[in-house]
């Protein structure tokens, strides 16, 4: 049997490379199974390098270290898709390495992103793409206005993103970036956002979790609802959508797919991450199998768990803006709270908009859930 379709059961050693929340989530659930685990990460104090066994600490592209980890582990997966390529090609040929290269190649532009989802039959806004100044004329007649400008590569929680209303603002919008790729990208009317984490093993099988319903606020992740208030059938079409996306890449491993809902009730593309994502934390208190588990599960080879949801809930982001000047937030409010679950990263300097935590908030029914998030969201800071 090749390495690809081994099962790797408790005992065997599993890598991340990456050492951020994702990956410290990750460690966590591997060792609470009984795995052996290994981090690769720049920074000797990153979040999941904190809590591994083993830690390589390396340049994600060190050659050394890569063969030490793939020398090391039955498998390796990541925990953000800007990991070199090149080093998961080099690690492939000794150890699993999943989700493969050709899915984080594309999670990593923006524009491939948009052309695979809409190769694989989903829709994404009106966009075009821009390289250099001479695609602006024409892209500025393919969207109309509002729009905004994205790097094609590298941007998160808002991050490279510039709202441009004329063509004028284009051109000083793509100068501001210094030209690098970038697509423009009508804005749209908003009805709701929703994302669809899901795991696909080696065999095809797709294990969908429950549909979050996103609110995102400065282009950083605010809170996340479960069950989403919107009617069903929209929620099974948004499942519907990732998961052709999912089986059009023969991906494995967990992938999550942001769409937008409009006015009209047409679910667009929004972007992708070949991996756990923010907006399925809910999944560690409030669902049977986490999408760290899952995500540790098709690495594994083991069967998927189950994604049945425990509890309506809803996932408060904390960010270093809830920081006072001087000491912490209030964490008595939320410890006092018996729905509200805190996690924490361990990340050291609080600084506005940076991901320090979150709150998974239990409640009977999903808005008491939204009200006990904003509730606390306003308690944090003071
Ligand atoms: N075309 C758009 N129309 C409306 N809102 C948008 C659009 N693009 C981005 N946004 C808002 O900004 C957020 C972040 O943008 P996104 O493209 O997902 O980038 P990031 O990689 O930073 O998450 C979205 O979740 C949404 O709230
Ligand atoms: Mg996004």
């Amino acid at each position: 049997m090749s390495n690809n379709q081994r099962v790797l059961l408790p005992g065997a050693s599993v890598g991340v490379i990456g050492g951020g929340q994702l990956g410290r989530y990750f460690v966590l659930e591997a060792r609470r199974l009984g795995y052996v685990t290994w981090v690769l990460d720049p920074s000797e104090n990153a979040p999941a390098v904190q809590v591994a066994e083993h830690k390589l600490i390396a340049a994600y592209d060190d050659a050394e270290s890569l063969q030490t980890l793939a020398d090391a582990c039955d498998a390796v997966t990541i925990e953000f898709e800007n990991v070199p390529a090149e080093s998961l090609d080099q690690i492939s040929g000794s150890t699993r390495v999943a989700p493969d290269k050709a899915a984080v190649e594309i999670a990593q532009d923006r524009h491939a992103e948009k052309q695979t989802a809409r190769h694989f039959g989903l829709t994404t806004a009106p966009y075009a793409l821009i390289e250099s100044v001479d695609d602006i004329d024409a892209a500025a007649a393919d969207v109309a206005f509002p729009a905004i400008l994205k790097t094609s590569r590298l941007g998160y929680d808002g991050k490279g993103q510039q709202n441009c209303n004329s063509v004028d603002d284009v051109r000083a919008a793509f100068e501001e970036v210094d030209s690098v790729p970038c697509v423009l990208e009508q804005r749209i009317d908003l009805h709701c956002e929703l994302s669809v984490v899901l795991a696909r093993g080696a065999d095809g099988q797709i294990a969908c979790f429950p549909v979050a319903e996103n609110v995102h606020a400065n282009g950083i992740l605010d809170t996340t609802r479960v069950p989403s208030s919107e009617p069903t059938s929209l929620l099974r079409e948004a499942q519907q959508l990732a998961s052709e996306l999912a089986n059009g890449l023969s991906y494995e491993g967990v992938l999550a797919v942001e769409f937008f809902v409009d006015r009209n009730r047409q679910v667009l593309f929004n972007e992708m991450a070949p991996r756990p994502h923010n907006s399925g934390h809910y999944t560690l208190d409030a669902t049977i199998t986490s999408q760290f588990e899952q995500q540790l599960r098709v690495l594994c080879n083991l069967p998927l768990g189950p994604v049945d949801l425990l509890s309506p809930v809803c996932m408060l982001n904390v960010l270093g803006d809830s920081w006072p000047d001087d000491g912490s937030p209030n964490w008595d409010a939320v410890l006092a709270e018996p729905g509200a679950h805190l996690h924490l990263y361990g990340k050291g300097e609080a600084r506005p908009g940076r991901k320090m935590g979150h709150i998974n908030c239990l409640a009977a029914d999903a808005p008491t859930a939204l009200a006990l998030a904003h509730r606390l969201k306003s308690q944090l800071a003071h």
